[in-house]
């Protein structure tokens, strides 16, 4: 059957939007080798892979403590809680991101307090950041829009959640002296970035007072399901997570000293993991060619904007996002679409537009550059095991759909 599926795969020739097929042939010896051994001494939850992988990541991105979670959200409903965030607190997330970037603190009770974004690299824009806190702090919305909550009371500023969008870490050297000044906790949203380096150093540990990531599947690292990790420099937070990571354990797990909740990783995952580490390395390279393949053939095609990293960051591209100009997406993504070339939109509408934050207030308009950018990107097929034609193919008929 899976054969049947592989070669009617490679007949109709289509490019993979991500090719995890084309990873597993390379590690599947690893995976398998891996995955028996869990299966061997059956312990399933916090296996020995467990300590093992968080060991692995820890030094890959050297960080002093990893704590693998169940899932990226779950890390960012873990942080939050660590730090007590509830009701009353404002929690500063940007207009432009995945879901789970806003609805962590939303389910803890706290208020999202959406920041516009700038569009070059499309981060949390620092400028922005910096009225939004004064206008929470003051409550005066001729400041910067807030959220119905933050009109009507005065809520506390709390939590910073800058994400590295795409795989580019956002503009943390501009973000951090806010943070400084008004007693804010950072908390890096990486669930794109793993593997990214912002001035030489990698993301998870970049100086946040906790930073997060996801291995969901198609993420630059992923795993063979949901999965996440924490990472942390502070001892005692490090240990705060563990304990609400299994319902709040304290000496054991039925000595509960706080609410928790079950985060716990997989083994089975962990194990997954440990056998892709080997070969991330070599995919974060093949990431940078596969870039460069496609800057070097979008060169002459006009009408396009290209995903750069910005200066000093290494940037992984979870996915390679280029923007059109306004009216022009829809039309040039079913066009590929009859070339058997997938695409996707990440966002279709920026987070103060959701119906689930309907809530919270706010106008389109009040964050401009985030509306501007939904109506325009387009994320292209890219993986580090596609080939310099694969990505002619992708620019070829983007020429063609633009000319
Ligand atoms: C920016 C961002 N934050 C958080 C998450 C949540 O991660 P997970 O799917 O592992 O829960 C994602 C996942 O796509 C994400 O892209």
């Amino acid at each position: 059957m899976c054969f049947f599926k592989v070669k009617l795969l490679s007949m109709d020739d289509r490019v993979e939007f991500i090719d995890l097929q084309a990873q597993f042939r390379r590690i599947e010896a690893g995976v398998r080798a891996r995955t028996d051994a869990v299966l061997a001494h059956g312990r399933f939850i916090m296996g020995p892979e467990i300590e093992e992988l968080e060991g692995e990541l820890a030094r890959f991105c050297g960080a002093k403590h990893c704590i693998s979670c169940a899932s990226g959200t779950e890390a960012l409903i873990m942080a939050l809680t660590a730090w007590g965030i509830g009701p009353g607190d404002a929690v500063f997330v940007p207009a432009f991101t995945f879901f789970a970037t806003g609805e962590a603190p939303a389910l803890l009770g706290a208020t999202p307090v959406i920041v516009d974004i700038e569009p070059a690299g499309f981060s949390m824009d620092p400028g922005a950041l910096a009225k939004a806190v004064a206008a929470v702090e003051t409550g005066d919305a001729s400041l910067y829009p807030l959220p119905k909550a933050a009109r009507e009371r005065r809520l506390r500023p709390r939590v910073v959640i800058p994400v590295d969008l795409f795989g580019q870490a956002a503009d943390y050297d501009d973000l951090f002296p806010i943070a400084a000044q008004h007693s804010l906790h950072m908390l890096e949203d990486a669930a794109q970035s793993f593997g990214a380096e912002y001035h030489g150093r990698k993301t998870c540990a970049l100086g946040c007072d906790v930073a997060v990531t996801s291995f969901f599947p198609a993420k630059p690292l992923g795993c063979y399901g949901d999965g996440g990790a924490l990472f942390t420099e502070d001892d005692a937070t490090a240990d705060v997570l563990r304990s609400i990571r299994v319902h709040g354990k304290g000496s054991d797990k039925y000595d509960n000293v706080r609410i928790g909740l079950n985060g716990r990783m997989d083994t089975l995952q962990a194990a997954v993991l440990l056998a892709k580490l080997p070969v991330f390395p070599e995919e974060l390279n093949a990431r940078q060619h596969v870039a460069a393949w496609y800057a070097e053939q979008f060169a002459d095609i006009e009408g396009v904007l290209l995903p750069v990293a910005q200066d000093g960051q290494r940037h992984v591209r979870a996915q390679y996002v280029i923007r059109t100009s306004e009216g022009k997406r829809d039309a040039l993504a079913e066009y590929l679409k009859t070339k058997g070339i997938p695409t996707n939109i990440y966002y279709p509408k920026p987070m103060h537009m959701l119906e689930a934050f309907r809530g919270l207030g706010y106008a389109p308009e009040a964050m401009p550059v985030a509306l501007a950018v939904s109506r325009t990107v387009l994320a292209l097929p890219f993986h580090p095991y596609m080939s310099e034609s694969d990505v002619a193919r992708v620019t070829g008929a983007v020429r063609e759909a633009l000319r």
